[in-house]
């Protein structure tokens, strides 16, 4: 913070995520230059958030407003504005001054805008932020990639306004070279895609086979969420889950009546089309985002539906034998969705080459982001024993242990639901990817030899070396 006129930080973009950025920044004790492309917005954040914040109709006159070198954060939509931003910005900045893309950014974009800047001198950050509204106001996880240069200059502000970790640490560091914290964030929001679909299956299974009230679920949640299933999202399941509607009086509960067709923005996505691409099994946050497309078929399968009788559901064990089988199968599942997310940052980091170090990032998603949760510090100590952060998670022995405790209440969970007819696409995933990791054979033998019957594709075989073909007739 020095002592002059100037503001420590600027912050472009004034919607929600900008505007709580910009005031976490100012309650950390540093002065905070706000710009926006619609002025009206400036006027308003000035009048109603009091405080050490200096406004600008003037993209220029923002510039020239900060301390050198200038550190602004972009808080605007992703995509062509980013890069509209950029530019306008460029011919006011000086080397050596730093932006900050602090918005959902697709990872090749933030390559691109990095190389571009550098050449120029201009330090540029993709920053991951995750939390929401509140996280930004309060503290959210943040995941900086790009200059280290740039990352030293920033360190004091972004630690100060980041989450807290289980330590008290700050949920922020530096995650590795040009897109590294874009990449990151695009995972955690697939992780996130894949922990609400199995928190959407349980809540089908208590539903539909032990037919359960919203009110009734939400206690369940609140019972885990108190256990080794911890976390954010657990503990906004119960409001969401008792929320009573203010518009049909004579429903108990508002989620009867939400519209069972769930949307996205594109990173799940975005995250499965580059696992595809590099050959990486991520196929729990995919089959979740394949799920969010199925129900948006609302007309179609409303249709089908009258044509295929739904099936009997049998209840197999008690309700309370069956919650604990739940507990350990969702433990396992979770475990299993995080092993194929950090297995495509680490596999990433290697092709791009950026060090990610798959601790620190467990560290900084226990606090702040919506995944947070008590099983990312069980990660963060996982691989604490450990001086290869980057190995596979079903590799460390922590890890190994937990899994094997808790597998088989996944394998009866998803045995027993789908005999209910009740679809378990992110459990069953995630348990088929366990099964297949941790086999020492795959039947993909037999797939080579049909490949070259029909193909001439060739094989290689498990006991010489060398390619083969086979006259097969
Ligand atoms: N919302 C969340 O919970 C959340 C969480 C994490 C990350 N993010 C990411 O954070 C970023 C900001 O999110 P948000 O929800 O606060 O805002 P948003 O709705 O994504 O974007 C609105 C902001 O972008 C500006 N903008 C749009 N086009 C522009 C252009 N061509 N040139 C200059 N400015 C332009 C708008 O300015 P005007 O007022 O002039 O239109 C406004 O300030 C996004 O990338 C988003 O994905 C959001």
């Amino acid at each position: 913070m020095k002592k002059n006129n100037l503001s420590d930080f600027g912050l472009i973009g004034l919607a929600v995520m900008g505007s709580n950025l910009a005031r976490n920044v100012e309650s950390r004790g540093f002065s905070v230059s706000v710009y926006n492309r619609s002025f009206d917005k400036t006027e308003h954040f000035l009048q109603e958030f009091k405080g050490n914040f200096k406004g600008f109709e003037s993209l220029q006159k923002f510039v020239k407003s900060l301390n050198r070198p200038r550190k602004i954060m972009i808080m605007v939509a992703a995509g062509d504005p980013v890069d509209a931003v950029i530019q306008s910005l460029l011919p006011f900045l000086q080397k050596g001054d730093i932006i900050i893309d602090g918005g959902n950014s697709y990872y090749k974009d933030t390559q691109r805008r990095e190389a571009a800047l550098k050449e120029k001198g201009i330090l540029f950050m993709g920053c991951g932020v995750s939390g929401g509204e509140e996280g930004a106001l309060h503290g959210p996880s943040l995941m900086p990639g790009g200059s280290k240069e740039a990352w030293k200059a920033v360190k004091p502000i972004l630690s100060k306004i980041a989450a807290r970790d289980f330590s008290g640490g700050a949920c922020v560091a530096h995650i590795g070279n040009d897109a590294a914290g874009h990449y990151v964030k695009m995972v955690h929001n697939g992780i996130e895609y894949a922990v609400m679909q199995f928190m959407a299956e349980t809540y089908e299974i208590l539903r539909t086979v032990y037919k359960l009230s919203s009110g009734d679920i939400a206690k369940i949640f609140q019972k885990y969420n108190k256990g080794k299933l911890q976390s954010f999202l657990f503990e906004i399941a119960v409001p969401v889950l008792t929320k009573k509607d203010d518009i049909d009086k004579k429903s108990p509960y508002l989620v009867y009546h939400i519209l069972d067709k769930a949307s996205q923005k594109g990173t799940g996505k975005w995250a499965s089309l580059d696992a595809l691409d590099r050959g990486v099994t991520i196929s729990t946050i995919t089959e979740a985002v394949f799920a969010r497309f199925t129900s948006s078929e609302k007309d179609l399968r409303v249709s089908l539906s009258q044509m295929y009788a739904s099936k009997k559901k049998i209840k197999a064990v008690s309700r309370k034998k069956f919650e604990k089988h739940l507990e350990n199968a969702l433990y396992a599942a979770m475990i299993s969705s995080y092993a194929q997310g950090y297995h495509l940052i680490s596999k990433t980091a290697k092709e791009e080459g950026w060090k990610i170090d798959m601790k620190e990032v467990s560290r900084i998603w226990e606090g702040g982001c919506i995944i947070r949760a008590e099983l990312l510090h069980v990660l963060n100590q996982a691989y604490q024993k450990t001086k290869n952060r980057s190995q596979h998670l079903f590799a460390l022995p922590s890890i190994a242990g937990i899994m094997k405790k808790n597998i088989q209440d996944l394998r009866f969970l998803v045995g027993n639901m789908s005999e209910n007819g009740v679809s378990l696409p992110a459990f069953s995933s995630a348990l088929y990817y366990y099964e297949y990791m941790t086999a020492a054979h795959m039947p993909a033998n037999f797939i080579q030899g049909l490949r070259d019957y029909f193909g001439a594709h060739t094989y290689e075989r498990d006991d010489k070396p060398g390619i083969y073909h086979t006259q097969w007739e």
